[in-house]
């Protein structure tokens, strides 16, 4: 099957171990871009377990040199209601693979705090941050540089779970969501502030991820919540091999 007659240009497929250096060197003329345009760059780090190779190779000798450090800023697409010392916490698996082995400014990382009672306020906190920080587009939402996404085997993408209300959200840049599946409150970015991103980069990896690819790349199906990501400009899905079996030869 060849890859470019059923799937949106901005596919890129690499070998499991040359996944993360493809999104970093990706990432590497992004920020470039965005410093040298704008004076700094927003970055929305995703969670979960995929992303933890592309923020160390970040973090490693022969690619920290290419960031301006003191110029990025990072930020969460959504964290588990943690403290960030929990093992859970996207914030640590972030701090401990890259942002504490770089040197990034402590006020240059946002943290969504999840020591709330009730977790809408440390979500409407963390609107708060985002408004203070991000350049706001036309239609009034924030505009990330990059927003890192992942895509659970159910279709998810940040805490955005099928059945849950916080896919229906129009108006609000951050939300809290119960998520019944889990049994736990997540918090997370919305459609509306992803779609408002520069730049949108999927990060799928793993043979459990491909029937899923398939079916979302090549067929379209529009049944999972990560087919209502379509940010205006650029969308790129970095696939490993594995995830992308099923649609490329
Ligand atoms: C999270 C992420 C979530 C993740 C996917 C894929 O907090 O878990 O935001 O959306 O990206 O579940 O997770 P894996 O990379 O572990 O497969």
């Amino acid at each position: 099957m060849n890859i470019e007659k059923f799937l949106p240009s901005q596919v890129k497929v690499a070998s499991p171990d040359r996944l993360a250096e493809t999104v970093v060197l990706w990432l590497e003329k992004i920020a470039t871009d965005a410093v040298k345009t704008n004076g700094e760059c927003h970055v929305a780090l995703s969670g979960g377990s995929t992303p933890k190779a592309i923020y160390q190779l970040m973090a490693s000798e022969n690619y920290a040199g290419r960031f301006e450090w003191n110029k990025m800023k990072f930020y969460f697409g959504d964290e588990r209601t943690v403290p960030h010392d929990h093992p859970d916490s996207n914030y640590k698996m972030a701090m401990d693979a890259l942002l504490s082995r770089v040197p990034i400014p402590s006020e240059n990382i946002f943290a969504i705090n999840t020591n709330c009672k009730d977790f809408n306020v440390c979500a409407a906190q963390y609107q708060q941050v985002l408004k203070q920080q991000l350049p706001v587009s036309a239609q009034g939402f924030g505009q990330f540089d990059v927003v890192f996404l992942g895509m659970g085997e159910d279709g998810h993408t940040a805490s955005l779970f099928p059945g849950t209300d916080i896919l229906s959200e129009r108006k609000r840049w951050v939300s809290a969501v119960y998520v019944q599946k889990l049994e736990t409150w997540r918090i997370s970015i919305t459609f509306p502030l992803i779609n408002h991103a520069y730049n949108v980069a999927f990060i799928v990896a793993g043979e459990n991820k491909a029937e899923k690819i398939r079916e979302i790349l090549a067929q379209k199906v529009n049944q999972y919540p990560i087919e209502k990501v379509s940010p205006r400009d650029n969308c790129v899905w970095f696939l490993d091999s594995n995830a992308a079996k099923l649609i490329v030869d």
